[in-house]
C-alpha cells in the first residue's frame, strides 16, 4: 500500500480531509497539496502542486510512491459562473490528468468528488433519486456531471478504480467554504456569533440538501475503503444527512445564540439554489456500502456554535 496524495487540499474539504486521514493512516502517509500556501504550515507533508501540471504530478506520483489520490481541487458553483472556460478548464483537465494515471498504472485508486448540482430544474425536487433527470444548468454541474460520466468511462474501459460522492452543501467550522451556493450556512455561524446577526444571499424557504464535514469526510473513507466489489455506482454516489432552509436554520440557531436575526438579500446564488432537488435519495449508497449519517439539525448547530466559538476564543 503506497501513500495518499490529496489535491487542493487547503480547502474547506481537503482541510478536514487530511486531518483525518492523517490521524487514521499516520501523518507521513497523506501528502498534502495545494496551488497556493497557507500562512500556517500544516502539521505534515505538504507540497504545492497545481492539479492542471501533468508532468509535475506524475513525477510527484512516482516520486512519493502515491498509490491513492483525492482530487478536491475545482472551481465551485458560484465562482464558476463568474468565469465559466477557467471553471470548465480546472474540472475537467485535473480529472483526465489523475485518471490518466490511474489508467497508466501510476496510481491503484481515485476519488473525485460530485455534487448535487449535477441534478438541475427538471429532476424531481423531493427525494431526488440516484438515476433521476440530470439536467444542470450550471457550468458546474455540467462539470460534474460529465466527469461523472467519464469516471464510469474509464472504469469500464480501463478498469481505472474511481469513487466518487455527490456530496451536498457542506458545514464545518474548520474551514472557510471557496466559492459555493451553500457558502451561507457556514458563514451563518460565524457572523451569528460575532454579531448576532446575519444577511442572506438565499431566500428564507430554499430548502437544500446539506451535511455536516464530519459526515462528508466518513462518507469519503468509508467508499475509500469498501471492498472494490461493493462500489456498484462508477459514476457517483447521492448521499444525504438534512435538508433545511436558511429560514429553519436561522430558528434553530436563535434557540442558542440570544438575540440572533437574520435578513435576507438574495443575489444570483438563489438561482443557482432554486435548480437544485431539496433533498435527494442516497438509498443506493446505503445498500452498497452501508452509508449512514451521524447528524441531525439540532446537533449540526450545537456542534458549530461550539466549534466557531472554541476558534474565536483561541
Ligand atoms: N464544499 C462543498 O459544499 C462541496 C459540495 C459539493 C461538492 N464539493 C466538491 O468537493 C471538492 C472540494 O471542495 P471544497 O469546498 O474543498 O473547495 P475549495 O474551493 O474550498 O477548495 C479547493 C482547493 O483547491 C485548490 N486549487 C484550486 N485550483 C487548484 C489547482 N489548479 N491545483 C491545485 N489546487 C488547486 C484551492 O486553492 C483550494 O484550496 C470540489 O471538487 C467540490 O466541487 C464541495
Amino acid at each position: 500500500m503506497g501513500k495518499k496524495l490529496v489535491i487542493g487540499a487547503l480547502g474547506q474539504v481537503g482541510t478536514e480531509l487530511i486531518q483525518t486521514m492523517r490521524l487514521r493512516y499516520g501523518v507521513d502517509e497523506v501528502i498534502a497539496s495545494d496551488i497556493r500556501l497557507r500562512a500556517e504550515p500544516l502539521d505534515g507533508p505538504f507540497l504545492v502542486l497545481n492539479a492542471l501540471n501533468e508532468e509535475a504530478l506524475r513525477a510527484t506520483v512516482k516520486e512519493m510512491g502515491i498509490s491513492e489520490v483525492y482530487l478536491m481541487a475545482a472551481m465551485l458553483s458560484a465562482t464558476a459562473e463568474q468565469m465559466p472556460d477557467k471553471a470548465w478548464d480546472l474540472n475537467m483537465k485535473s480529472l483526465f490528468i489523475v485518471l490518466d494515471m490511474a489508467k497508466d498504472g501510476l496510481i491503484e485508486k481515485v476519488f473525485w468528488p460530485s455534487t448535487i448540482a449535477v441534478f438541475g430544474p427538471n429532476s424531481e425536487k423531493r427525494n431526488s433519486p440516484q438515476h433521476g433527470t440530470l439536467e444542470p444548468t450550471t457550468v458546474y454541474g455540467i462539470s460534474k456531471l460529465a466527469g461523472e460520466q467519464w469516471c464510469a468511462y474509464y472504469h469500464r474501459r480501463y478498469g481505472v478504480d474511481v469513487r466518487s460522492l455527490r456530496y451536498p452543501g457542506l458545514i464545518g467550522y474548520k474551514s472557510m467554504p471557496g466559492g459555493g451556493t451553500t457558502d451561507y450556512a457556514v458563514e451563518i455561524f460565524h457572523k451569528a456569533i460575532e454579531e448576532a446577526k446575519y444577511t442572506c444571499f438565499l431566500s428564507e424557504q430554499r430548502t437544500l440538501p446539506m451535511m455536516y464535514m464530519d459526515d462528508a469526510i466518513k462518507a469519503t473513507i468509508d467508499i475509500m475503503e469498501a471492498p472494490a466489489e461493493q462500489i456498484k455506482l462508477r459514476t457517483s454516489y447521492n448521499i444525504s444527512s438534512l435538508s433545511f432552509s436558511p429560514e429553519e436554520l436561522a430558528a434553530e440557531i436563535s434557540k442558542v445564540v440570544a438575540g440572533f436575526q437574520i435578513d435576507y438579500a438574495p443575489d444570483f446564488r438563489d438561482s443557482i439554489a432554486a435548480s437544485w432537488p431539496e433533498s435527494i435519495d442516497d438509498s443506493s449508497a446505503k445498500t452498497d456500502w452501508a452509508w449512514k449519517s451521524d447528524f441531525n439539525l439540532q446537533k449540526l448547530v450545537r456542534t458549530m456554535i461550539d466549534g466557531v466559538c472554541s476558534l474565536k476564543n483561541a
